[in-house]
């Protein structure tokens, strides 16, 4: 496999990306902090999700997960020592407000206070991203992204974080792919609060992205110098086949999976298809949404994993599209198409198509189920092979002149991998769940001799 991807033995260097290029680490609170019930936080919808029988495939939940919320500063050493100069982390809302109308929780602010320190006293720059999927429960109660109260909620929730956090933390993510909050959550139910309903789904979409717009001018209110973005994970869209039935279900696909946020938040409204396909269905958009969502930003965040393969299908939901697996594809052990170019025409599409305002890769990386072997290593070359062709894309994109400024792998460490419970590794580090140790794997090991040189 290796030898077939002659990129692998092409040079590449730190410096070829440039002095001031951003590299990181991503991760998420729910994913990693455990703490569940520690410093006043308050039940998200994910913890619920969890407590629900059959939705988590191990029938595990996050209340102790990699247990960061106590083990933190060792974490950030870990990141260190790789020589990471930015590391991205999500704030937990239910750690900030208990309960709608509550003063905010001073135990909640004072470890993402402390946690940024320890990753500026060691020198990484703070990505923060607010929305990473874990509503608070209490909104859920009350209708959560489908009630425009939370849009409400939300913004005073950027509000008081970046109050507080907005002296040392300059970067800021507003929410992690609505996609994933909108159509996880509520169509296809994979994801809390597990809802199977198109306009609910289409309803929550709308609201998240009202939400952004909202908090972008209060975020630069509070943040001196503030640079201010939204994180989308997008999928390059290729036809199952010639038929013109197949190259339509393409531009349908697209329109929803990428277009329907790049358009919005780029001022173009939503495509009008799959807009008239929705009908009644369709969101209840109040007069000057649309002008929210499409407030000026200060880089756009690409999440990116793997192209999808659709077809024309009647019965394949509103879209009439359904994702096909084409055989003799390399393929992670999720099943997701390893496809680096897919990368580079992704950024060079966004920086055509929509202009060349600062791109990040705020998510990247591969799961594959490594353990350790009698020494002790895991070596991952499947996952040190991904991330490797994935700079050299990332690179390729820079030489087309597509301002991307930095690459953050998903993911530092094992995790809680949502509805997969903790069957997908996506660590550049090992995690043991029994002991909490951390073990670099080889894909580390590889990014740590590549940024430290
Ligand atoms: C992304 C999510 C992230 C993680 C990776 C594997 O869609 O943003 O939390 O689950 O997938």
């Amino acid at each position: 496999m290796t030898t077939s991807h002659p990129e692998l033995h092409a040079p590449l260097s730190r410096s070829d990306f440039g002095p001031d290029f951003q590299w990181g680490c991503s991760t998420s609170a729910f994913q990693i902090e455990g703490g569940a019930d520690e410093g006043g936080r308050v039940p998200s919808i994910w913890d619920t999700f969890c407590g629900t029988p059959g939705k988590i495939r191990d029938a595990s939940d996050g209340k102790l997960a990699c247990d960061h919320f106590h083990l933190w500063p060792q974490d950030m050493a870990l990141a260190q020592s790789l020589g990471l100069n930015a590391y991205r982390f999500s704030i937990s809302w239910p750690r900030i407000f208990s309960a709608r109308g509550a003063a905010p929780n001073e135990a909640g602010l004072a470890f993402y206070s402390d946690l940024v320190d320890g990753m500026l006293a060691r020198g990484m720059v703070p990505w923060v991203t607010l929305y990473h999927w874990d509503l608070p429960q209490y909104l859920q109660d009350e209708g959560g992204w489908t009630n425009r109260d939370t849009v409400a909620a939300f913004v005073e929730y950027a509000d008081v974080v970046t109050k507080r956090l907005g002296d040392r933390v300059k970067n800021w993510i507003t929410h992690n792919e609505p996609w994933c909050t909108a159509i996880h959550g509520n169509l296809d139910g994979m994801h809390a609060p597990g809802l199977k309903s198109v306009p609910t789904a289409l309803q929550v979409c709308h609201n998240v992205l009202v939400s952004h717009g909202l908090a972008v001018p209060v975020i630069r209110a509070n943040v001196a110098g503030a640079k201010v973005g939204i994180a989308l994970s997008l999928h390059p869209v290729q036809a199952a086949s010639d038929a013109a039935a197949d190259q339509e279900a393409v531009q349908r696909h697209d329109a929803f999976r990428n277009r329907w946020f790049l358009d919005a938040l780029h001022g173009r409204g939503y495509p009008q298809v799959p807009l008239t396909m929705l009908g009644a269905d369709a969101p209840r958009v109040e007069a000057g949404d649309m002008d929210a969502i499409a407030v000026a930003t200060d880089f756009l965040g690409v999440n990116y994993y793997f192209p999808e393969v659709v077809k024309h299908d009647p019965a394949g939901g509103f879209l009439h599209t359904s994702v096909v697996l084409p055989e003799g594809r390399q393929r992670t052990d999720f099943g997701w198409e390893v496809a680096p170019e897919g990368l580079t025409a992704l950024l060079t599409r966004i920086a055509t198509e929509y202009g060349a305002g600062d791109l990040y890769v705020t998510e990247n990386g591969s799961c594959y189920d490594d353990h350790p072997d009698a020494a002790g290593n895991v070596d991952d070359a499947a996952r040190r092979d991904y991330l490797v062709r994935h700079l050299h894309a990332v690179l390729a994109a820079r030489k087309q002149g597509v301002p991307v400024k930095g690459y953050f792998a998903w993911s530092l460490l094992d995790n809680f991998e949502w509805s997969e419970g903790y069957l997908r590794r996506f660590g550049l580090a090992y995690v043991d769940f029994d002991t909490q140790r951390r073990t670099l794997k080889t894909s580390g090991k590889w990014y740590q001799g590549f940024l430290r040189g």
